[in-house]
């Protein structure tokens, strides 16, 4: 299974309510290929580079989620996956729909450092959102610490 960019739902108006919602930062659940274009937030990637999604709920009830997915703070920061003894890290570009709110994406680079492709799907990994934030980050001023690593 793929999930495919955020952008054809960005049409779909999520309704923000901060207070009732718990932001949720690590979890286990299952990990997808995620198939990068133009993402939710903003930027355009492709299958080739390494990044990541996380469930429309993770991303939308994280700490100072905006309306405006492009400026969601979320979009400062990457994930990091881990299957076994394996750990990839890839900064988060996209929210995707799934079954549970816990599963997590990668593309292609990531996902099969776990796996062949074709299987589509690794069960029971865990996943945190880094500390890793920048405030004031641009894409325009260099992005070399956003790059995601594989251990
Ligand atoms: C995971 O998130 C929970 C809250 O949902 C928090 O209490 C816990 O400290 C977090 N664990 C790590 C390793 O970040
Ligand atoms: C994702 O795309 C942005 C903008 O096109 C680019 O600056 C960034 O380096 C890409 N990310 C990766 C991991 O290649
Ligand atoms: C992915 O994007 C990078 C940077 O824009 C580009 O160099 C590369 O050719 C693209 N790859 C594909 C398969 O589109
Ligand atoms: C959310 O925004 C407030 C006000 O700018 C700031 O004080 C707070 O640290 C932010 N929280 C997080 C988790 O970034
Ligand atoms: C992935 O699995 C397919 C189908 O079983 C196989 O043809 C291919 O060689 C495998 N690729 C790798 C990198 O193991
Ligand atoms: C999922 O992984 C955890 C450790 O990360 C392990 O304790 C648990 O038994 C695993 N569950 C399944 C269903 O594999």
């Amino acid at each position: 299974m793929v999930y495919n960019s955020a952008l054809l739902l960005l049409a779909l108006s999520f309704s923000l309510s901060p207070c009732s919602v718990v932001a949720q930062t690590n979890g286990t659940g299952d990990l997808f290929v995620f198939a990068p274009g133009l993402g939710a937030c903003g930027i355009a990637n492709n299958s080739t580079q390494l990044v990541a999604s996380v469930s429309s709920t993770v991303f939308f009830t994280f700490p100072n989620a905006t309306e405006n997915p492009n400026k969601n703070p979320i979009c400062k920061h990457t994930l990091t996956v881990k299957s076994g003894l394996k750990t990839v890290t890839a900064p988060i570009v996209d929210y995707h729909v799934a079954n549970s709110a816990e599963d997590v994406g990668l593309s292609v680079p990531g996902f099969e450092k776990f796996a062949n492709i074709t299987e589509g799907i690794i069960t029971n990994v865990t996943w945190s959102i880094n500390q890793d934030g920048r405030e004031g980050y641009s894409y325009s001023s260099g992005n070399a610490w956003r790059r995601g690593s594989v251990e």
